[in-house]
């Protein structure tokens, strides 16, 4: 059954189990297998959480448009990839994102903020009741 617990195969292909990926500090868990450009659009499409211009990409490695960094599992230095042609595996790093790609907050950070910034700024209404 297709659902946030099962996406779409048409899409993301065939895979047995979600993977954690870690992306500018956060982990997110996406399809195992898959490549990291597919994984980016996993992250907006049915997280919610990234934004990216997708009409920039030529998605068959061709141009190199696709251009990132990443630390793979137990590496110790993070090394040039395309999001295109790496899969994602479990403890994958994204260091530097593909241009125009870029993490969103979460709904619950940024309930955090406003809260913060309510608590900071004071009440909405300076003039207060009567
Ligand atoms: S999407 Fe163009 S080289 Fe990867």
């Amino acid at each position: 059954m297709i659902g946030p617990d099962r996406p779409n195969p048409l899409i993301y292909g065939d895979f047995d189990r979600m993977v954690t990926v870690v992306v500018r500090g956060e982990r997110f868990a996406v399809p195992e297998g898959i490549p990291l450009i597919r994984a980016l659009q996993y992250m907006q499409f049915e997280l919610g959480r990234l934004t990216c211009d997708w009409s920039l990409f030529c998605f068959n490695d061709t141009i190199g448009c696709c251009a990132c960094k990443v630390r793979k599992p137990g590496a110790d230095e993070a090394e040039g990839a395309r999001a295109c042609c790496l899969r994602v595996e479990d403890g994958l790093e994204v260091v530097r994102m593909p241009r125009s790609a870029r993490v969103l907050p979460s709904a619950l950070s940024l309930a955090e903020a406003e809260l913060a910034r309510g608590a900071s700024d004071g009440p909405d209404d300076p003039g207060g009741a009567p």
